[in-house]
């Protein structure tokens, strides 16, 4: 970590600032110990948090899902939040990572001992998105990893262990891609490490269910609502390899990333394409609507 750490982030640690060089948990923080936690990426637009209670929504339905029980009201997460934001010392937009761990307890996977968690909150500046990926789109692999099964590890769940996203990530940047897009046991495609995937096929938008195993992405729904307004064809369902190969058009959506193009994908398919006409009225009614 790097000198710079006291400017470039704002760090709230059970709604106190605390100097991000000194910042930390307990290492019995069932958090680090196994990944027993949750979170949320959130970005500004215009300084507010963008589409905040759906993220609050899925932060309360994560929360449900791994029996955590949190002392916080509504109100008080996004206070904690908007002070975060205030405090800011950039110009640009703000990055919000809303971190939740189970708290310090024993070594023992029962989080019975766990009594009080923590709620962590990371600001720092929006990165600006690479023009390149804008611009040309990005390469994909279809990774020999597989997306955890929502039978194990329930990839609806925003959950800190993100281990199966960073062995994708590692291979298919391994192989000179950018991302992975991942299969599910039954080799339907579901998403990539920190991104909802879409194709375009004869027109019509095409991505993963829900019930593939994927993360209900905020951007995602975004999308689909878009494309339902502007009248183009849009399907949540099962897509294999084929429809891959066959696709028109590919794009990945995601708070950080936005809307973005896919040129190329390598792995367990090879595919080339352009940026499309589809994506990018998409993409452009996204960024109108949402203010981006
Ligand atoms: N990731 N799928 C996964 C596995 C994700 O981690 C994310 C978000 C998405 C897109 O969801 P949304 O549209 O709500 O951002 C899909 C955040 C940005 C992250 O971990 O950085």
């Amino acid at each position: 970590m790097n000198q710079d750490l006291e400017t470039d982030y704002i760090v709230r640690i059970n709604m106190e600032e605390i100097d991000p060089r000194k910042a930390s948990v307990s290492i019995f923080d069932h958090g680090f110990l196994f990944g027993d936690s949750i979170y949320e990426v959130v970005r500004t637009v215009n300084g507010k948090p963008y589409a905040w209670k759906e993220h609050l929504k899925r932060l309360r339905g994560s929360c449900r899902s791994i029996n955590l029980e949190l002392p916080w009201t509504d109100e008080d997460l996004q206070r904690d939040v908007d002070t975060a934001i205030a405090s800011k010392r950039w110009d640009g937009e703000t990055y919000i990572r809303l971190i939740i761990t189970r708290g310090a307890g024993q070594i023992d996977l029962m989080p019975r001992t766990c009594k009080n968690p923590n709620l962590i909150v990371i600001a720092k500046e929006l990165p600006e998105l690479r023009a390149r990926l804008h611009e040309i789109g990005l390469v994909l692999c279809v990774t020999e990893v597989k997306r955890n099964s929502r039978l194990a590890m329930d990839p609806a769940i925003k959950s800190g262990n993100y281990l199966n996203n960073v062995l994708a990530l590692i291979e298919a940047r391994g192989k000179g891609a950018d991302d992975s897009i991942m299969l599910n046991e039954n080799d339907h495609l579901t998403e990539c490490s920190t991104s909802n995937f879409f194709l375009v096929k004869d027109g019509g938008v095409k991505t993963p269910s829900l019930d593939c195993g994927i993360l209900a992405g905020i951007i995602r729904e975004k999308i689909i609502g878009i494309a339902l307004s502007e009248g183009i064809p849009i399907e949540e369902t099962s897509l294999t390899l084929d429809d891959l190969r066959s696709a028109d058009e590919v794009f990945i959506t995601g708070t950080v990333k936005g809307v973005v193009p896919v040129n190329r994908i390598i792995g367990q398919v090879e595919w080339e394409g352009e940026p499309g006409a589809i994506t990018e009225q998409l993409r452009e009614a996204f960024y109108v609507s949402s203010g981006m």
